[in-house]
């Protein structure tokens, strides 16, 4: 006879927390039920009508009663409520030492890409003790990423980048699974998660046949695209450089201002006229059928790898301490 477990295994840092938030749940959950039903029984029994002309004695209400019942449900619900937002707020904020792992999910199949240029279908293998951190995005319909084991499931939507992280606790093999219904064969949109020990992670890593890194081929379709004949690196072409974009602050036609993060920099590549870099005309095409959503996710780590701004001239009062200068 196999086991029967009630809830899965317990493979993530979020696990044991998750599960102890729904114990606490049940707990209040069955405890309430118990008293309330046996409160009902006790008195349909204790107050139940003796004869035909007898009258219940009218009561007018008690506020000691009325206080105590309002009083400590309030009390258990905030309980709930800030113990869940802690959880979800420590689960939607990745580290920053985080390993990378773009996902794209497609009717029906999960395809990931590491930042080293493995590619994987339905099958995700990453490192024991790490954090790992997933950049998600469907090619057609909502999609959920579901690892029963880590105690993480996240929406997978067109059109955006969504993000999630865990860190496993426990060699093995786990299920993947799409949580969001996606069409005919959502059942099967499903795959395997392998936690493996680093250095067996590592000879793995080194083992399959790769065709560059995410970012070096960001930088072949870059070139294939011919972007680098308006997007030239010294900022003399017709469009922005793109050296030291990516989480700076870009100031936009109109005076607002946004962010360069990942979704900024999809956003450029398929809508180029949604956001126009202040200085600059309205005038880059857009790649919205020329690139997949792959290719967008490696183009991004591209932009990416161009590195960080260079650090403004230093002030003559102020020298910034561990910074080499002049080698650029
Ligand atoms: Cu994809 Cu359900």
């Amino acid at each position: 006879m196999g086991s029967f477990p009630l809830f899965p295994e317990q493979a993530s840092t979020f696990a044991p927390e998750v599960d102890h938030l729904t114990y606490f749940l049940l707990i209040v959950a069955v405890f309430f039920t118990v008293l309330i039903f046996g409160a009902i029984f006790y008195f349909a029994v204790r107050y139940r009508r003796r004869s035909e002309r007898e009258l219940p004695h009218v009561m007018h209400g008690g506020m000691a009663l009325e206080i105590v019942w309002s009083v400590i449900p309030f009390g258990l619900t905030m309980v709930m409520f800030t113990w869940g937002a802690s959880i979800f707020y420590r689960e939607s904020r990745p580290p920053d030492d985080a390993l990378s792992i773009y996902v794209v999910g497609k009717q029906w199949m999960w395809k990931l890409q590491h930042m080293e240029g493995q590619r994987e279908i339905n099958e995700l293998h990453i490192p024991l003790g790490r954090a790992v951190k997933l950049t998600m995005t469907s090619e057609d319909v909502i999609h959920s990423f579901f690892v029963p084991a880590f105690r993480t499931k996240q929406d997978v939507v067109p059109g955006r980048y969504s993000t999630t992280w865990f860190k496993p606790t426990k060699a093995g093999k786990y299920h993947l699974f799409c949580a969001e219904y996606c069409g005919t064969n959502h059942s099967r949109m499903i795959g395997w998660i392998h936690v493996m020990e680093p250095q067996d992670y590592q000879a793995w890593l080194s083992g399959g046949a790769t065709t560059g890194t995410l970012a070096e081929n960001g930088q072949k379709l870059f070139e294939d695209l011919a972007c680098a004949n308006c997007h030239k690196p010294d900022g003399s072409g017709r469009c922005p450089s793109l050296v030291g974009l990516f989480g700076s602050t870009v100031h936009l036609t109109g005076g607002a201002t946004v962010k360069a993060d990942e979704g900024y920099i999809r956003e450029s590549i398929l809508q180029p006229q949604a956001k126009i870099v202040a200085g600059y005309g309205p005038i880059m095409p857009t790649f919205q059928g020329l690139v997949t959503e792959e290719g967008v996710l490696q183009l991004v780590e591209y932009v990416k790898s161009l590195g960080p701004k260079p650090a403004p001239a230093p002030q003559a009062n102020t020298p910034p301490a561990n910074t080499p200068r002049g080698n650029r």
